[in-house]
């Protein structure tokens, strides 16, 4: 047999000799049923279940538990673990490393932890796409381990709210590729899916919006609108049960409530967390809202609310608030942000900006929680040093960054040249035939050719836990779109983020996607098709 591809590519790959081979008869499974085994010891249960799911569903074999010695294919945590570094080690990083041994007699899934085994089922996974009722597999030797341990995708669910069904699906792709973090945009001005006990008019308000813009929001003169309400939010039941489901994966979930901007349709809920008194309505255009939050004690005790909740809700050790392009006019013009700055000791609204992030890191802290938040929480002063930043606005802001890695701040590089998964995929400002998209354009050839830790001097970089590729969602409609955005260029991130230096040549990459896009159009993913072009 040939060698198998797989993406990405494993660390080594070594065919043996033979073949592994089972087939299905309906009539005779229960007296030779196909089964899975585990060590007794071993916490591996939500992993026998997701594979028994995957062969069940892809496969079409129905499972069921073996002994060790004398199931089809074992389960087991035998590698010893390696060290990470203390950053991941602290943010519950364990490590992946697995090794898929395939003989004639058994397939074995040997990790280092559960998620190293949730990686190794991923793969063979991959290999067993498309065999249906007869499996077939070459003997060999996977062995392989991820070169970054923070592997993300962050979706936006508020400019687009998202089915429950979407939201997994997102996820279970994600964990094809290897991604081991899933960081949810849970509010925004558009749109405010988490609901919080006491402050009801989340869910029946700012989860809510009246009409949504279509086309660019710099279009001013001839607007136009889908009039329809859109929105939507997450019961708690259904987020602890998407935290269950990625976690068999392998995947954890970063939740991320945006402040102090950002807020538009909080304040529409919730006018006295406001500075002006009103409610401005959920925003039904794109763009960034002049809404801020203020420094009313009112409003510190429901970001304290906030965070009890998602602390319950989810149990990653990062929380993210946001940060980002909080615009500081509606602070200027306020008489009471300006007693409140006096009282404070706040000289500058970068100040006050700053007060948000030292009070919603000590909210954190209080439930043993460390806050991350966009670039802009580490540009001026200096937020505790365990306050982790995600670089986004790159170019001239390196500097912010650079900064933030000497004081010794965490950092996760999500720079939007090379991970912004919203921008246009070929080379042109707005390219025929390509759906709308916010502008930009971010190749795969270009998220290919990326080096994430090479703009960083060697001594910082053992402060950057990973990367990631952000989807958000003001040009991404629907579950079709999601796809067409995300893949295949998420396939090239997967690559990069999982092998770090040293990648095969592009053209090999190429050839490994074709074989992969098989695997993903029997999945029914909506790639956009022809690229690399
Ligand atoms: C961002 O793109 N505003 C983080």
């Amino acid at each position: 047999m040939t060698s198998p591809t797989l993406l990405p590519q494993p660390t080594k790959l070594a065919l043996t000799s033979g073949s592994w081979k089972r087939s299905h008869s309906p009539e005779k499974q229960h007296l030779h049923p196909f089964t899975i085994s585990t060590d007794s010891a071993a916490p591996l249960a939500p992993q026998v279940n997701l594979l028994a799911h995957y062969l069940s569903e892809e496969n079409h074999f129905d499972v069921a538990t073996g002994t060790a010695d004398k199931s089809d294919i074992h389960l087991t945590l035998s590698l010893p673990p390696r060290q990470l570094s203390l950053l991941l080690a602290a943010a519950d990083f364990t490590d992946e490393t697995y090794r898929l041994t395939i003989t004639p007699a058994q397939i074995r899934i040997e990790g280092a932890s559960p998620s190293g085994v949730a990686c190794g089922i991923q793969s063979l996974r991959q290999l067993l796409s498309g065999q249906r009722n007869r499996l077939a597999l070459p003997c060999l030797v996977i062995e392989d381990t991820p070169a970054m341990g923070w592997r993300g995708l962050m979706l936006d669910s508020s400019r687009h709210f998202h089915d429950v069904a979407t939201i997994r699906r997102f996820i279970d792709l994600a964990a094809l590729h290897k991604f081991n973090l899933f960081h949810w945009h849970l509010t925004d001005d558009q749109g405010w899916r988490l609901p919080v006990e006491g402050y009801p008019r989340l869910t029946e308000i700012a989860a809510w919006r009246d009409k949504t813009l279509i086309g660019h929001e710099c279009d001013k003169e001839n607007r136009t609108f889908i009039p329809a309400r859109h929105g939507g939010f997450y019961s708690h039941e259904e987020i602890r049960a998407i935290v269950a489901y990625a976690a068999a994966r392998g995947v954890h979930i970063l939740p991320e409530v945006d402040v102090p901007g950002h807020v538009q349709s909080l304040v529409t809920a919730y006018p006295d967390f406001g500075n002006t008194g009103h409610a401005p309505g959920v925003r039904n255009t794109w763009g960034i809202s002049d809404s801020t939050l203020n420094l009313e004690p009112s409003t510190f005790e429901f970001l304290g609310k906030v965070v009890s909740t998602l602390a319950d809700l989810f149990p990653f050790r990062y929380i993210h608030f946001g940060g980002d392009e909080a615009k500081t006019g509606e602070w200027a013009a306020s008489g009471r942000i300006q007693e409140h700055k006096k009282e404070l000791g706040l000289e500058t609204e970068w100040e006050v900006q700053n007060h948000f992030t030292e009070r919603l890191h000590s909210f954190a802290a209080s439930h043993s929680r460390s806050m991350i938040g966009w670039d802009e929480i580490v540009e001026h002063g200096n937020p505790p040093v365990d306050t982790a930043a995600m670089y986004w606005r790159d170019g001239e802001h390196q500097k912010v960054i650079l900064k933030a890695l000497q004081a010794g701040h965490p950092v996760v590089l999500a720079n939007h040249r090379h991970t912004y998964l919203d921008a246009y995929q070929q080379p042109t400002a707005e390219p025929i035939g390509e759906p709308l998209a916010i502008g930009n354009h971010l190749t795969i050839e270009h998220i290919y050719a990326w080096e994430p830790l090479a703009e960083f001097p060697v001594e910082f970089q053992h402060n950057i836990m990973g990367a990631q590729g952000q989807l958000w969602c003001e040009y991404i409609p629907n579950r079709r779109h999601l796809d067409y955005m995300t893949y295949p260029r998420a396939c090239a991130l997967a690559q990069v983020l999982w092998t770090g230096t040293g990648r095969e040549p592009m053209a090999s990459f190429v050839l490994r996607l074709e074989e992969h896009l098989r695997r993903l159009d029997r999945l029914g993913v909506a790639y956009r098709p022809n690229s690399p072009a």
